[in-house]
């Protein structure tokens, strides 16, 4: 049984998967699409609405993202946002200017209290505004619902067509009655009845596994991140012991993690578990290696290489599984020339590198149970499926392990010391209650010795780098405002009980310039 269907349309924003996250949380499914889809595509889908996203360019630059006027006749209710306000307005006879001020950054609007997309909203609200072109004059049949003092069209609609636009992004938590503007939009304006509900999903997606795998063997490649672990835990309901993950330990998880992944699932999960040891050979590939792009690449060849080999050990005849989510799949295409993003290219990491031939002449096919899922749906099916709560809300954590943490060439001394740092640091962390504001916390071994004093004796020891950040989406972050009190007690601890650590210094860079890893 499908779920009825918003469409968010991709101009080219950079808030695009926020919009769609916002509207599932919001109990509706979506899914972003091509600016330029074609609208017979669209009325065959018959989405019950559709989003605008916003997007960096003007609707005069006739290189920008344009919708044809058409589309507007498909009757379909739909929300404009920023960019895709402009673009309503623009291509239905209104006008669009540029702004003699640029709006940016937190605004303060006021509604007339006409519109349902406010219902319950204060007539005066903050919202998040960033736009230097804005809405002058209305198309037929519009009227204006909220304005700001340098945005006389701040909101307008169209009630009668169902066409609603607001010039402010409603899906940044900035907007402090965004998600409501969303949720009036989708169930009062376009009827959405919210299922899109997290245990039907469940349900549904386990029968179709079973009718898709019948009794065939499935293999999974068991990272021991989340998204491959809920993708385990789906597959073991599914098909219990048809299943087996393969979990290729290379000796550059954090500390106990290896041993944590493995008592997780052989005492939780109804599957074949098996642990690939494999440090000594990472260790042996990566000897001498000190170019951060050499070191991944080495790391990600290897972990497959490991991963492969066990398939053919145990032959490979059946499906191979991967934990794929959304995001993954969606090209974000910002800097391309349209500026638009695309849902038809699959573009990550963990499908980077290409199946071997023999391998996939084997199998009888791949499976992705979580590709329409984003990381708080994946999330959220793993608390149901049972999965223990650190593992299902653990920070993220590279495909490369500390292999990008420690600076410098790789050896097995340096991965014991950051092991330990780390622990450590999470540790106090966690003890102090801070964790849940941080959107992830580790520590980092620059390749640096320092001098210091130890008792009466000169040292000459590893100094450690320690980085928390905040962010809503990774692609930007702040450096985390831990207090002193925590820093001096993650300080004392590393210097006395890590070996060969005698210096701490704590990462104040935001990202950009920085990056969240070091490498
Ligand atoms: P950067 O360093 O790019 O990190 O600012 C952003 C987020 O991505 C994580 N990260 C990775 N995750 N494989 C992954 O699965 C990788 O190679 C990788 N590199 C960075 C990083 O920890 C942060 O959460």
């Amino acid at each position: 049984m499908a779920n009825e269907l918003c469409i968010v349309l991709d101009f080219g924003g950079q808030y695009n998967q926020l919009i769609a996250r916002r509207v599932r949380e919001c109990g509706v499914y979506c899914e972003i699409m091509r600016y330029d889809t074609p609208l017979e595509t669209i009325a065959e889908l018959n989405p019950r609405g559709v989003i605008f996203t916003g997007g960096p360019n003007s609707v005069y630059d006739m290189t920008s993202p344009h919708i044809a006027k058409e589309y507007f006749d498909l009757g379909i209710p739909t929300l404009g946002i920023c960019y895709g306000c402009q673009l309503m307005a623009y291509t239905l006879g209104g006008q669009v200017e540029s702004c003699e001020r640029s709006e940016y950054g937190k605004i303060r609007i006021t509604h007339n209290g006409e519109s349902l997309l406010f219902g319950g909203v204060p007539a005066e609200n903050d919202v998040w505004m960033s736009h230097t072109d804005f809405v002058s004059r209305l198309p037929d049949g519009f009227r204006v619902t909220a304005q700001s003092a340098d945005c006389p069209c701040a909101a307008f609609e169209d009630p009668a067509r169902k066409l609603y636009a607001v010039q402010f992004h409603p899906e940044v938590t900035h907007s402090v009655y965004g998600k409501d503007v969303l949720r009036h939009f989708l169930l009062d304006v376009c009827g959405f009845s919210r299922d899109w509900v997290m245990d039907d999903f469940i349900a549904q997606t386990v029968a179709e596994l079973r009718a898709q795998i019948g009794d065939k063997k499935v293999i999974l490649g068991l990272s021991g991140g989340v998204d491959s672990s809920v993708a385990a835990a789906l597959l073991s309901r599914a098909v219990g012991r048809q299943l087996t993950c393969v979990f290729v330990d290379q000796g550059l998880m954090r500390k106990d993690e290896g041993d944590f992944v493995e008592s997780t699932f052989t005492k939780m999960f109804d599957m074949n578990f098996v642990r690939v040891n494999a440090q000594k050979e990472f260790l042996t590939a990566l000897r001498g290696v000190t170019d951060p792009e050499q070191k991944r690449d080495i790391i990600g060849n290897e972990f497959y290489r490991a991963f492969w080999d066990k398939i053919r050990e145990d032959g490979a005849e059946g499906f191979f599984a991967q934990g794929t989510i959304y995001p993954d799949r969606i090209e974000s295409g910002k800097g391309s020339k349209s500026g638009a993003g695309s849902t038809d290219v699959i573009k990550t990491h963990h499908n980077q590198r290409e199946m071997p031939a023999d391998i996939k002449a084997s199998i009888a096919g791949i499976i992705e149970p979580l590709r329409d899922l984003f990381k708080d749906e994946v999330r959220a099916i793993g608390e149901k499926l049972g999965i223990p709560h650190e593992l299902v809300w653990r920070q993220p954590f590279p495909g490369p392990g500390l292999g990008v943490r420690i600076i410098g060439e790789i050896t097995e001394e340096k991965i014991r010391i950051l092991q330990e740092a780390d622990a450590v640091f999470r540790d106090e962390i966690e003890k102090s209650g801070i964790a849940p504001e941080l959107s992830q916390y580790f520590a980092v071994l620059p390749d640096v010795r320092t001098v210091g004093v130890m008792g009466d004796h000169r040292t000459y020891e590893h100094l450690i780098a320690i980085r928390a950040i905040t962010t809503d989406d990774f692609m930007t972050a702040d450096w985390a405002r831990i207090p002193y009190e925590v820093l001096a007690r993650v300080s004392n601890r590393l210097c006395n009980e890590v070996d060969h650590v005698n210096r701490v210094v704590y990462d104040i860079t935001s990202k950009p310039p920085g990056t969240v890893e070091w490498e």
